[in-house]
């Protein structure tokens, strides 16, 4: 261990917000931080093995498309206290102050290489002096038991000079107003002497901090309450197969009414990556044999979501088939978990003739993502048999208009129904997801 450089206490430098902090992770999760304790006054690195996120930074741009609005670069890089750099820049290794923001999943199921390899960093730098090290990546409460003390080479529960803290990230990414900041922030530390220096830390950004009795029910909240939405998810589209001959999404809207239950609609599939991997996290941080029997066997029903998706379009399909949209949410980059992906797969398994489209991915990605052939917006629309609709992008928003003045539309299978009101009284064919269309050929619009 090298001799400590900083003399001051680490709660002082913390209160007085001089205290350097290192972000390791610059995507959203990270850079919204090192942007957040910028602004609030920190100076602030943020790390990452990404050469091009690094450079783009530097260089005053968000380096992930769809989020330049919504992630305050600017104004942190204004200040003056915000750079990026390398994973293995010394200086910044060598703080006393650390977020933890790497990705914990890869291709849909979770990792533990880049959380190991940052901890395992921190502790070979670590000067012998106080540590605060927060963990805003989504995590498994078995690795605070066995892969955090392993990685850094010293156990937060006995070594006192450490303060490790569980802080899991909530934000709803696309929206500006759902973020670190503004929502309720879960806090727990792995000692109770360190939740003092944490909350220094994230009062200094989060409007209000929750302090959780310890780490391990601070993690356990993240994929808890996405484990909530996942179940509602799976039980939506269960409903939907369970009633083919009713139109479900009318009975959910129906629910919806009740003053307790929340409106959901059918779909061809839960995207993302923090919703579908929570049942993971939260089976797998458990050491009991058959844990959640609710969440395994919603888990296994999912599982084969894309296959019976697949069966359904092709039972209701009739030439090319056509899809609109890769990325997983509106208007933003993300291909992780995405149920267009798996939908295209499984068709093209079937021998299906795919096209898939999104303003966010080259043609080339398109292709070396899924295997489809890249559909040309809007070009391409004319020619196809069947049309998938499964992210509403803001540059589809003239669809109905485009395929209404087709001479022979495609039918128009509507993931999440919200061309259903600019289509009524036109003849192109109409099928939203869940409804009895969706299940025989589509039908005209009455
Ligand atoms: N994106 C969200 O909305 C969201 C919400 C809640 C929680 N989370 C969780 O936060 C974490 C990060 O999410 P994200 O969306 O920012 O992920 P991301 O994959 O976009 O970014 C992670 C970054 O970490 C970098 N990285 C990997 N190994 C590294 C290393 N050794 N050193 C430095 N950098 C390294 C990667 O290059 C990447 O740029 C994940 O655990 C995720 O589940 C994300």
């Amino acid at each position: 261990m090298k001799p400590s450089t900083s003399p001051r206490p680490l709660a002082a430098a913390l209160k007085d917000r001089t205290e350097p902090v290192t972000v390791w992770g610059a995507g959203f999760i990270g850079l919204s931080a090192a942007c957040a304790l910028a602004e609030a006054g920190f100076p602030c690195t943020v790390l990452d093995t990404d050469a091009h996120r690094v450079s783009e930074i530097n260089a005053g741009t968000v380096p992930l498309p769809g989020f330049e609005d919504v992630i305050p670069l600017a104004a942190a890089r204004s200040a003056g206290r915000l750079r990026a750099a390398a994973a293995d820049d010394p200086e910044a290794a060598a703080a006393r102050v650390h977020l933890v923001c790497v990705n914990t999943d890869r291709d849909g199921s979770p990792v533990t290489g880049p959380l190991s390899a940052v901890l395992g960093a921190i502790g070979r730098a670590r000067t012998g002096g106080e540590s605060l090290i927060a963990l805003e990546s989504t995590i498994s409460l078995r690795w605070l038991d066995e892969l955090v003390p392993a990685a850094l080479g010293a156990d937060p529960a006995t070594d006192t000079s450490l303060h490790l803290a569980a802080a899991p990230r909530r934000d709803w990414m696309l929206s500006p107003d759902m973020n670190l900041r503004t929502l309720p922030r879960v806090l727990g530390t792995a000692r109770p002497d360190s939740l003092p220096l944490a909350r220094l830390l994230y009062e200094a950004i989060s409007q209000s901090v929750h302090p959780a009795p310890d780490w391990r029910h601070a993690g356990l909240t993240k994929p808890v309450e996405n484990l909530y939405r996942y179940l509602d998810l799976v039980l939506t589209n269960q409903l939907a197969e369970a009633y083919p001959g009713l139109d479900v999404p009318e009975v959910l809207r129906l629910a919806g009414t009740k003053w307790n239950v929340p409106t959901f609609h059918p779909s061809i599939g839960i995207g993302g990556y923090c919703i579908p991997l929570s049942p993971r996290f939260a089976v797998d941080g458990t050491d009991q044999d058959s844990p959640l029997p609710l969440v395994a066997s919603a888990m296994d029903w999912d599982g084969d979501h894309p296959a019976r998706v697949a069966e359904s379009v092709l039972r209701i399909s009739d030439g090319p088939i056509g899809i609109l949209g890769l990325s997983y949410a509106p208007d933003a980059r993300i291909v992780e978990g995405s149920p267009a992906r798996r939908l295209a797969e499984h068709l093209l398994a079937h021998g299906a003739d795919v096209r898939l489209h999104d303003p966010y991915f080259t043609p080339e990605e398109i292709t070396a993502l899924t295997g489809a052939r890249p559909l040309r917006w809007p070009d391409d629309l004319d020619g196809l048999g069947t049309l998938v609709a499964a992210t509403p992008h803001a540059l589809y928003a003239d669809l109905p208009a485009r395929l209404a003045a087709l001479d022979n539309p495609p039918a128009l299978v509507d993931n999440l129904g919200g061309y259903a009101t600019a289509l009524r009284g036109t003849t192109v064919p109409y099928a939203e997801w869940g409804t009895p269309a969706a299940r025989t050929p589509a039908a005209p619009r009455p």
